[in-house]
């Protein structure tokens, strides 16, 4: 098998087969070896996992350290300048997404009380209330408008805004600094300046709240005392960053991937029972939070293959979410399938803390832009909608809409 199949040279990224689909080489990795060799632009070698079975087993195993795996923050051999690490990375205090047991144990733990199901249901009503005010703003402009900027992006920015306790007005700072570690080929120089940028903001915000601590989640960390500064900011940063870059691109390229499946829209508008399922075929179908990195601890064997210790793996969370093995027929978008199970949350200890905000801030946004939007349609040929190929979390730069009459 290996002599017939090529190593792939670097990731993959072009949007070869469409805006929604996995590249055609990470699919047809999938294939034939979903547990492959890749060798990275440095010439450094490490795997690549695309099938859902293998990717599942592989979230599960903590033998695979997180501490290869900044998330959206460093990217391995793909940021310019960035040191190639022969080792698990430094902590950074309170980045628990890169933390391993039970260190990430001890962090998270602090936190899941304020993210349970219980207190996220409790929040339903004033996210739907954000939502419809950002809707009622949208409905009295006159089209065409930008989706991104209108909808997609206040909505999950001013909700994790009020939830953590930071102030919205001072949402330039954290967008412009927060987009900066997502663009692929940002210098890493240039990455470390606006996480600077952002440490400075928080660590000023969190001294404040344990002074005169407020209603609010950072104000509850702040209370709790034997966390440092250091740690308060982190995690922070992390929960600022993970809670909005990744639902404004849920909503945005949900939406355009709604337009363009008018059959599955009509019959989400015919019969709004099946937003909550709709929204986790949407979350399986496009897979915004795509690559995932980790480091083998030890040789582990996986999907028939060896990962030698110190290896680098790469995960694609979208390619094992369109597995067929797992998922039939996995190109087709289809509200009624039963998507649970997809992987677009991640899966074993570090599965996403914010799944429930996530998954209510989906279900307000599209019930609502549907219902009020009953003819929302592209302002533009499909193929000119920006994609955001060249960052780190998938999505649309702009979507441009247009509409001729909105309903109550
Ligand atoms: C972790 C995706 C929304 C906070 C993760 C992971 C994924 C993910 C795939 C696992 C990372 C890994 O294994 O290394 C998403 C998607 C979202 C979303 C697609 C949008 C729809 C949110 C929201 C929050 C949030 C709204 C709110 C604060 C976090 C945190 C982690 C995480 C803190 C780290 C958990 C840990 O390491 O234990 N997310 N997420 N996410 N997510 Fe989300």
């Amino acid at each position: 098998m290996t002599q017939t199949v090529p190593v792939p040279n670097g990731l993959p990224m072009e949007r070869d087969a469409g805006p929604f689909a996995p590249p055609r080489a990470l699919s047809r990795l999938r294939e034939v070896r979903p547990v492959s060799p890749l060798r990275f632009p440095g010439g450094h070698e490490g795997w690549l996992v695309t099938g859902h079975e293998e990717v599942r087993r592989l979230l599960a195993d903590t033998r695979f350290s997180s501490r290869q795996d900044l998330g959206v923050l460093h990217v391995p051999y793909e940021v310019p300048g960035m040191p190639v690490p022969t080792e698990p990375s430094p902590q950074i205090p309170g980045v628990f997404i890169a933390m391993d047991p039970p260190d990430h144990t001890r962090m998270r733990r602090r936190l899941t009380g304020a993210f349970t199901v219980r207190r996220m249901k409790e929040l339903e009503e004033s996210i739907v209330l954000v939502a419809e005010r950002q809707l009622d703003a949208m409905a009295r402009l006159t089209p065409p408008v930008d989706l991104v900027e209108r909808f997609a992006l206040p909505v999950p920015s001013l909700v994790i805004c009020e939830l953590l306790g930071v102030p919205y007005e001072d949402r330039a700072t954290f967008q412009t600094n927060t987009a900066a570690f997502l663009v692929r080929d940002q210098a890493f120089d240039e990455k470390m300046a606006a996480y600077g940028a952002m440490t400075s903001y928080l660590a000023e915000l969190v001294t404040r709240k344990r002074a005169e601590p407020g209603d609010d989640i950072l104000s509850d960390l702040a209370r709790q005392e034997d966390l440092t500064v250091e740690e308060l900011t982190g995690c922070a940063f992390l929960l600022l960053l993970a809670g909005h870059e990744t639902t404004v691109n849920m909503l945005a390229l949900g939406t355009f991937a709604l337009l363009e499946h008018p059959e599955q829209t009509a019959a989400l508008r015919a019969d709004p029972e099946l937003l909550p399922g709709a929204v986790e075929e949407l979350m399986r179908y496009l897979s915004v939070a795509d690559i995932f990195y980790r480091y083998a601890t030890e040789d582990i064997e996986l999907g028939g293959e060896t990962i030698g210790a110190g290896s680098t793996v790469v995960v694609s969370l979208l390619a094992a979410n369109r597995d067929p093995r797992r998922f039939e027929n996995p190109d087709t978008l289809d509200v009624r399938r039963a998507a649970r199970g997809h992987l677009a949350f991640g899966h074993g200890v570090h599965q996403c803390l914010g799944q429930q905000l996530g998954r209510i801030e989906m279900r307000a946004g599209f019930a609502g832009l549907l219902r009020r939007f009953p003819d929302l349609s592209l302002a533009i040929p499909a193929d000119e909608v920006p994609l955001r190929t060249d960052m780190n979390i998938y999505g649309v730069h702009e979507l441009p809409v247009t509409w001729t009459r909105t309903a109550p």
